[in-house]
């Protein structure tokens, strides 16, 4: 393809980097990429986020100890946890007689995961230019709790997503994505009927994402389907599986990775941890 500059040239041509060289990322390097991530979109231009540099074993480890990071981190030159940060702005909106009412109010929370993630993408994109590479971790979401007092986090402070970043050991390959045409609906939202929708998802996927007929896999699919829908949806989704020949990969994504029993038990957790983190519009609070 002819790329029309180096920016489209560089988001075309990205991809998640999982394995990393040794060499050092060195504090100038980072500062640049941080720096160019810091001067994102932000509501207000408040930029009420964190980022947590992490290099040393010690706290490698740590993360590593949670049982909710991928060896990804060990092995990282660098991660950055991003967080969502109320705290520091609340402190400045005190001090300066302001009213604050930024931990009561979910529009804030909202505001604020944006920002931390759209700053978390430039930083990203600021990486792969200068040829490095990176990964996004969410499996921080399985250990808000843990990482509290891990990383001294105090009232109105979030954790968010971990980054790790390094130079790449290979090239990744570049994962097929639904484009402009699959995307954009004009004007207006168009629904889009079933067959289609599944034409579309086997050109993205192919068979890349299914996964092999094993006793443990339809157990856990036949599992997570009974749970949520009862017996006879999760029969015929072992049925499916059956003729397909292999577990398809919207069952593998719903059923055995992102599994749909677990995944819908995990929301009172989540509620918990955000309240947790001193964010009081979770219970509810109507003025
Ligand atoms: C919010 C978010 C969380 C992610 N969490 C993980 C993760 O925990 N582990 C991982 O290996 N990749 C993770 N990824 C990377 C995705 O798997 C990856 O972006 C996707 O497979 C598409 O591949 P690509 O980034 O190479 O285009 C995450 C990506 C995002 C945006």
């Amino acid at each position: 393809m002819n790329y029309p500059n180096e920016i489209i040239k560089c988001l075309y041509e990205r991809a998640s980097v999982r394995s990393f060289t040794n060499q050092e990322v060195t504090k100038e390097t980072l500062r640049t990429i941080i720096d160019a991530g810091c001067h994102a979109a932000t509501g207000g231009n408040l930029q009420p986020y964190t980022i947590i540099e992490i290099r040393s074993k010690e706290k490698k480890e740590a993360l590593m100890a949670t049982g909710c990071m991928q060896s990804i981190v060990r092995n990282a030159p660098v991660s950055l946890l991003f967080c969502i940060d109320w705290h520091r702005i609340e402190k400045w909106a005190k001090i300066n007689h302001a009213p604050h009412v930024l931990l009561e109010s979910y529009r804030h929370f909202w505001i604020a995961f944006q920002d931390t993630i759209i700053a978390a993408q430039n930083i990203c994109t600021a990486t792969d230019s200068l040829g490095l590479g990176s990964v996004y971790l969410g499996t921080v979401e399985s250990c808000f709790d843990e990482l509290r007092p891990m990383f001294n986090l105090p009232n109105g402070v979030f954790p968010v997503v971990i980054v790790s970043l390094g130079y790449p050991n290979k090239l990744p390959e570049i994962a097929p994505k639904l484009l402009y045409d699959e995307i954009v609906h004009h004007e207006s939202y168009q629904t889009i009927d079933a067959d289609t929708i599944d034409k579309m998802m086997t050109k993205k996927y192919g068979n890349k994402k299914s996964a092999p007929l094993t006793e443990k896999n339809l157990l856990k699919l036949y599992k997570a389907s009974k749970e949520v829908h009862g017996e006879d949806y999760a029969n015929a989704s072992i049925t499916y599986a059956k003729e397909l020949g292999h577990i398809h990969p919207a069952q593998r994504y719903f059923g055995l990775h992102y599994v749909a029993n677990e995944i819908r038990q995990g929301n009172k957790e989540f509620l918990d941890s955000i309240r947790l983190a001193g964010f009081d519009w979770i219970n509810g609070t109507s003025y």
